[in-house]
Parts: C-alpha cells; sequence; structure tokens
C-alpha cells in the first residue's frame, strides 16, 4: 500500500530514485506497471544491483546517479525512524548508494510500516559499511567504544558483501540518544565508508496501517 501510495509522487519527466528492500520493491513494481500501461516518462536511479535488476526486467528506464543533474524525488524503505524524523538504513547492505542517491535528491520519501515507528533509534542494529582491509582493527576499536559491532554474515555463514564489495559491521547499540554524536564518532574512522544513520534527510514518510497509509510531511 506505501509503495503504491508513494508512486503517485512521481511523475511524467521526472528523475526518481528508486530505494532498496522488499517495501521499495512494490515501489518499483507499480512504476513498473505505470510506465508500461500509462505510458509514465521517467527516469529511474537505482540504490542496488537488486533494484537495477529489478527495474531493467520492468522497461524502467536507466540512468547512474553521475549521469542525472539531480533526482526529483527518492523513495525508499527504512528500517527505523523516530519519533524525530531521523533513520536507520542499510538493513538490506544498500546504504552507501542510497545515502548518495538520497543526497542529490530534492525530495526523499520513506515507506515503511508502522512497526519502524520508533521512539529512539538503535534497537534494530545500526548497520556500518567499511573497507574489508583493517575491518577486524576497526572492529576492535568500535567495541573499545561500547558500540558492540558484529560484522554481517549471511545464512550460510560467509560474510556479506555490498556492492561496492565492502563489509557490514552491525551496531548492536539498542538506545542512539543522540545520533548526531554518533555519525560524528563513526565518519572520521580510517575504514569506515558510510554509517546507516540518515540524518535530516527524509521530507514525507508514508506508514502503513492496517486502515490504510498515512502520509507525514515532516520538513
Ligand atoms: C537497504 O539497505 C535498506 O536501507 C532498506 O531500505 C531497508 O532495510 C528497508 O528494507 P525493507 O523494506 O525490506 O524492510
Amino acid at each position: 500500500m506505501v509503495g503504491i501510495k508513494a508512486a503517485e509522487y512521481v511523475n511524467d519527466g521526472m528523475i526518481v530514485g528508486l530505494g532498496t528492500g522488499s517495501t521499495a520493491w512494490y515501489l518499483v513494481e507499480e512504476i513498473g506497471r505505470r510506465v508500461a500501461e500509462e505510458g509514465l516518462k521517467i527516469t529511474g536511479v537505482t540504490t542496488s544491483k537488486e533494484t537495477a535488476a529489478h527495474a531493467e526486467q520492468l522497461n524502467i528506464p536507466l540512468k547512474s546517479i553521475d549521469e542525472v543533474p539531480f533526482v526529483d524525488v527518492t523513495i525508499d524503505g527504512a528500517d527505523e525512524i523516530s519519533a524525530d524524523f531521523q533513520g536507520i538504513k542499510g538493513g538490506g547492505a544498500a546504504l552507501l548508494f542510497e545515502k548518495i542517491v538520497a543526497t542529490y535528491s530534492k525530495k526523499v520519501i520513506w515507506i515503511v510500516d508502522s512497526s519502524k515507528m520508533v521512539e529512539h533509534l538503535g534497537k534494530f542494529p545500526l548497520p556500518v559499511e567499511v573497507i574489508p582491509y583493517g575491518s577486524v582493527q576497526l572492529k576492535n576499536h568500535l567495541e573499545t567504544l561500547d558500540l558492540a559491532p558484529v560484522l554481517r554474515v549471511d545464512d550460510q555463514g560467509e560474510i556479506v558483501k555490498t556492492d561496492s564489495n565492502n563489509y557490514i559491521l552491525d551496531l548492536h547499540v539498542e538506545k542512539i540518544m543522540d545520533p548526531e554524536k554518533l555519525a560524528a564518532t563513526l565518519s572520521p574512522l580510517a575504514g569506515v565508508v558510510e554509517h546507516g544513520l540518515f540524518l535530516n534527510k527524509v521530507n514525507t514518510v508514508i506508514v502503513g496501517y492496517p486502515e490504510g497509509p498515512k502520509v507525514m510531511e515532516v520538513r
């Protein structure tokens, strides 16, 4: 429902950032349907290889982030959204491209179900994308900061690699009282490529409730 609702923000001629994950999947489906059935003319900018493959399959015209002057609107999922509309993203390991595309977007819309709306961030482990070289040292350092890092592995126990061939350290912080401070701690660390705190990035949040989607204008 939220994916279909968010697709209403997409109009002819727009450059549209296409998010990643199980919620954004429905948005991509709906945009694909409108391209096929209504002749909607847009250019998509995808945030992962997974979304690119999906969009290509639906014949949505695509360009890379570096081939467009800007992005009109990016619609993406999120893992947690706090009461003051800060977010955690990266549960699907796509945080780096998602943050880059969001940064160059005029408008950002997040689509989530109501279970993701929380008071404070942190129950969802905060993903941090790190380069493999030195990642054991970095993990040790994050432990000394009491950030409880866990190297992400898949069901087979293989280390998860991002679209940029990096690793993910998930920080089990439980409660992030000062997201700005944590972001400022993480960003300068050698080997950290990007973290999943998306601060002051979202303009509109569409939340799915059993009775239907609710639109919240943030900024
Ligand atoms: C991808 O890395 C994430 O940021 C997703 O946008 C986020 O995990 C939400 O995904 P779901 O809609 O599958 O919960």
